[in-house]
């Protein structure tokens, strides 16, 4: 119930995939080995949510977070906006590649839902 499956090899490296998840956007990111390590290197001061990386995602190649920003709930448009990672057009937010925010009017990073690899293809998110 209210699960998702997601194919994994059907997302290219560097790209990220919208799914439709219990009524909201989900976002689905196969990060490149540059984005992993710039990601894993950011500092906690300079961050307004501080969380490191690997306390976000389960395997460092895999980004999984709600796609709603956490400002008042617009979608982000991703590799977009001046931390590469997704960028909020209502009222300027920019996220890192971890989903972090880095800089406009959002509080808040952008949400991780429970998920799970059953195998080494497939994430089962809910
Ligand atoms: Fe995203 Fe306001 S809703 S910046």
């Amino acid at each position: 119930m209210s699960k998702i499956e997601i194919k994994l090899s059907d997302i290219p490296e560097g790209k990220n995939m919208t799914f439709k998840w219990r009524g909201k956007p989900l976002f689905v990111r196969h990060r490149t080995e540059k984005e992993i390590s710039a990601e894993e290197a950011v500092s906690l001061a300079e961050l307004r949510d501080p969380q490191e990386d690997k306390d976000r995602v389960i395997k460092p190649k895999w980004v999984i977070v709600i796609g709603v920003c956490t400002h008042l709930g617009c979608v982000p448009i991703s590799n977009a906006g001046d931390y590469g990672g997704y960028y909020c057009p209502c009222h300027g937010s920019h996220y890192d590649a971890s989903g972090r925010i880095r800089k406009g009017p959002a509080p808040l990073n952008l949400e991780v839902p429970y998920y799970e690899f059953p195998d080494d293809d497939t994430v089962v998110v809910g």
